[in-house]
């Protein structure tokens, strides 16, 4: 026990993480890591580990706070990070926007930004997929949702860019620049917020954020800097995750040549597809739990407060659960994956993440026949909580 060596930070980890999933699983599948964190990379832990209780989220606020020396600004306080009841009461909140009944409504609104997005390039024969497609389709799409002017997206992007990176930080060293990084960004972010909700607090609209402000004046449902974390992770949750599916999920077709000319073919095989490219290489691979109390899982004892990691990415790869697991099939049966989590905590976007997937993939198959990659060796992002790629030149 504890003889594996399995860094997070090898750049060959990050290029692809699965191999090393793989041994883990097999060979020390409840992993103590010397940088003092638990790992999880069999299905049914991670399940145990998302639905039971017991493994909490309101401790990891104040573990980063003491591992880091400071306390970021916003971690703690949104329904991510919160246990119930007050989680119940935040998601509550905003739950009613993002059903799938409210969320198929906006379907084609959704297919004119794609069509929009992907008419700007048609003539050039080649893009950057990422920079010109996967990222602003869903950046246009929460900023509506919101009510954030989408024309602010280049002074946001870095924030969201360097949040996201934050989530790292817990098991980075303590001084390590990311951490900073990520403070600066959420002080910048936080502030762009409070002079747009004191605009909307004048003068409300018909958006999300509107309708949060009321909330929040209407009472004791949220207090001014709940509002303020709801604002951050609605906008970075839409900003930092449906790129990764378009982008991972693209690259995972144009590798799988067999599974790209089927959907082709087939395009009503989309949404079962989309859901095999979330199990493939979904966008969030690890998530954390603090447990309440000693809990003893696969076998070995995870101490109370202790950092537990379960690793959704390897769950989905776990062969217990999802025959010849490493095989891209678009049409795979029982596919029961847990990309979007499970439990209470299950993606609150899921159903709009799904429809923006759903739409962009197949606009991009129907529109663009000769799609085809331009690299043979594509840059992940230097994230080890999302996967995601820094750039996907494609030529058509
Ligand atoms: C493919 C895209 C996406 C993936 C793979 C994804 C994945 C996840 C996962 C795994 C969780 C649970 C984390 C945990 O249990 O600790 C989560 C939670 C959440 N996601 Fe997403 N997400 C995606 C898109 C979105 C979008 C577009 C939004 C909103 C606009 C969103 C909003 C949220 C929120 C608010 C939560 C917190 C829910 C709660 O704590 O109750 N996500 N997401």
């Amino acid at each position: 026990m504890g003889e594996i060596t399995f860094n997070p930070m090898d750049a060959e980890f990050i290029a692809n993480p699965y191999p090393t999933y793989h041994r883990l699983r097999a060979e020390e599948p409840v992993h103590h890591n010397p940088r003092g964190f638990w790992v999880l990379t069999r299905y049914e832990d991670v399940l145990v580990a998302l639905r039971d209780p017991r493994f909490a989220k309101e401790a990891i606020a104040a573990f980063v706070a003491a591992r880091l020396g400071f306390a970021p600004p916003g971690i703690g306080l949104s329904m991510l990070d919160r246990d119930p009841p007050d989680h119940t009461r935040l998601r509550g909140l905003v739950s009613k926007a993002f059903t799938p009944r409210v969320v198929e409504v906006l379907r084609p609104h959704i297919q004119r930004i794609v069509d929009g997005l992907l008419e700007r390039v048609e003539t050039a024969g080649s893009m950057d997929l990422i920079e010109d497609f996967a990222y602003p389709l869903p950046v246009i799409v929460i900023c509506e949702l919101l009510g954030v002017p989408v024309e602010d997206r280049d002074r946001f992007k870095q924030w969201g860019l360097d949040i996201a990176r934050g989530l790292d930080a817990i098991w980075l060293p303590p001084d390590s620049e990311v951490a900073a990084r990520s403070m600066a960004s959420r002080h910048a972010l936080s502030d762009y917020f409070r002079a747009l909700i004191a605009e909307r607090r004048a003068s409300p609209r018909g958006d999300m954020l509107s309708a949060l402000i009321a909330a929040e004046e209407a009472g004791d449902t949220l207090s001014e800097d709940e509002l303020l974390a709801t604002c951050i992770l609605l906008l970075v949750a839409g900003h930092e995750t449906t790129v990764n599916l378009i982008g991972n999920g693209t690259l995972a077709l144009l590798r799988h040549t067999h599974e790209l000319r089927r959907l082709r073919e087939n395009p009503g095989l989309i949404a079962s597809a989309v859901e095999e490219l979330l199990r493939y290489d979904g966008p969030v691979q690890r998530t954390a739990r603090i447990p309440s109390e000693d809990v003893t899982i696969g076998g070995r004892t995870i101490g109370k407060g202790e950092l537990v990691l379960p690793f959704i990415g390897a769950a989905d790869r776990d062969p217990a659960q999802f025959p010849d697991p490493d095989c891209l099939d678009i049409t795979r049966a029982d596919n029961r994956h847990i990309a979007f989590g499970w439990g209470i905590h299950f993606c609150l976007g899921a159903p709009l993440a799904r429809i923006e997937g759903q739409i962009a993939i197949n606009a991009l198959l129907q529109r663009m026949p000769k799609l085809a990659l331009a690299t043979d060796t594509p840059q992940y992002r230097q994230s080890l909580t999302l996967r995601g790629l820094s750039a996907l030149p494609v030529s058509f």
